[in-house]
């Protein structure tokens, strides 16, 4: 009777945990508006954007979403219907979307589950089926949803709305939930996002990425197929982080699983931004169809060597060996921290960044030394006799 009665719990958990709108099967790439031009935003600026993904390589790594975050929206009109703040959309919304389409790529856009959006801008709240509508009518293709002004309303109700509205379009819409972790969204995320933010905002600077990510570490198992921990964008490019510091987020987001969303200028990027940015074997990580999301496996020091690793579709194991510390660190990854059985096997061992193999190895490999905040990304596949 206990079985049966826990088969049915599992059976109903599996059957609400999916919001099953075949989108998210991998993370989510794109970028977004946010942390480069914050409120400064008009249509020439999305569309350029657009422009430069589609051509500087951006698209073909498999960047797909231009995202518009706040300060797009003006007003309500009187129907209910969200006016498009028409000095920086003059041409409207649809306008950016059938451009964005025609480039091969997808357009999200933002809203707030408030009252109003962070800027103060029109919120969703009470709006959400007429939004949604109006979204599906312009053609987009992603939902970013804040949870500024707020108030007390309780996230995993009020999304439920904005997503159940969201389905009644008959659209596929990415729907990307903010709330910055309130009320753990990772454990009800599932059943109603593709990605739910699991931090407060990042800032461009290494103690706020650090802070991003280890609050990771204890939650990855609640991310998968079609749902993910958002530990928010990237910040790749804005300067104010080393292109080692950046090339350790670019490598972390990847292993976690995170949405890849840039969040940089790409109308004037340079070629060392753009070169971590399409980095094939690090974004294949990320994209890998197994998706199980890269956990803390073993730490050094007090947590100053880190070794974060995920299972690859194919068997392998990625891995990042990094060096949070201010000195140079090498760091010894052994195959039992990795689990891979038996631990005497020889693995090829192969650096992501640098495109080649370093050898095969038995049951240890130990890095080159990694500078301060640096790290070695790798992935160990069986050896074939
Ligand atoms: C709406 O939800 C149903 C039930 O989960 C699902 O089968 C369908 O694909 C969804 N449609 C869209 C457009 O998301
Ligand atoms: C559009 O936005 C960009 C980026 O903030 C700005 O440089 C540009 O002057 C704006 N253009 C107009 C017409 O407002
Ligand atoms: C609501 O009003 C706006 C602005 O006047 C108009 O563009 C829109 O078509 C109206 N929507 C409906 C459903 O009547």
């Amino acid at each position: 009777m206990l079985l049966r009665l826990s088969l049915i719990v599992l059976a109903f958990t599996g059957l609400a945990s999916a919001i099953n709108n075949g989108l998210g099967l991998t993370p989510q790439m794109g970028w977004n508006s946010w942390n480069y031009y914050a409120c400064d935003i008009n249509e020439t600026v999305i569309m350029n954007t657009a422009l430069a993904m589609s051509k500087n390589g951006m698209a073909a790594a498999g960047y797909k979403y231009v995202n518009i975050d706040d300060c797009w929206a003006l007003e309500r009109a009187s129907n209910g219907t969200v006016i498009p703040d028409p000095k920086a959309f003059p041409n409207g919304i649809k306008y950016v979307a059938d451009y964005i389409h025609s480039l091969g790529l997808l357009i999200g856009i933002y809203t707030d589950a408030g009252l109003y959006t962070c800027q103060k801008r029109p919120g969703s709240y009470g709006f959400e089926e007429i939004d949604a509508i109006t979204y599906a009518e312009w053609g987009i293709d992603y939902l970013k949803e804040d949870w500024c002004y707020s108030f007390l309303e309780n996230p995993q109700e009020r999304y439920q709305i904005m997503s159940n509205s969201l389905n009644a379009t008959g659209r596929q819409i990415f729907f990307s939930l903010c709330d910055w972790g309130t009320d753990n969204p990772w454990t009800f995320g599932g059943a109603i996002a593709n990605s739910w933010r699991t931090t407060p905002d990042i800032k461009d600077n290494w103690d706020s990425m650090m802070a991003n990510l280890m609050a990771q570490a204890s939650i990855s198992s609640y991310s998968g197929v079609g749902g993910w921990n958002d530990p928010d964008m990237l910040e790749v490019g804005n300067g104010g982080m080393t292109n080692t510091e950046y090339i350790s987020h670019f490598s972390l987001w990847s292993i976690l699983n995170a949405p890849l969303i840039a969040g940089n200028n790409l109308i004037d990027i340079d070629q060392e931004t753009l070169s971590i940015l399409t980095a094939t074997e690090v974004i294949a990580v990320n994209q890998d169809p197994l998706g199980v999301q890269g956990a803390l496996v073993k730490s050094y020091n007090g947590g100053l060597q880190q070794i974060w690793a995920k299972p690859m579709a194919d068997g392998s194991r990625a891995v990042v060996l990094f060096n949070t510390d201010t000195n140079p660190a090498t760091i010894t990854l052994n195959w039992a921290d990795i689990w891979v059985a038996p631990v005497t096997q020889q693995l090829v061992v192969r650096d992501l960044w640098q495109q080649s193999n370093l050898g095969t190895f038995a049951t240890t490999f130990v890095s080159e030394v990694i500078p301060p905040h640096g790290c070695v990304m790798l992935k160990l596949t069986p050896a074939t006799n």
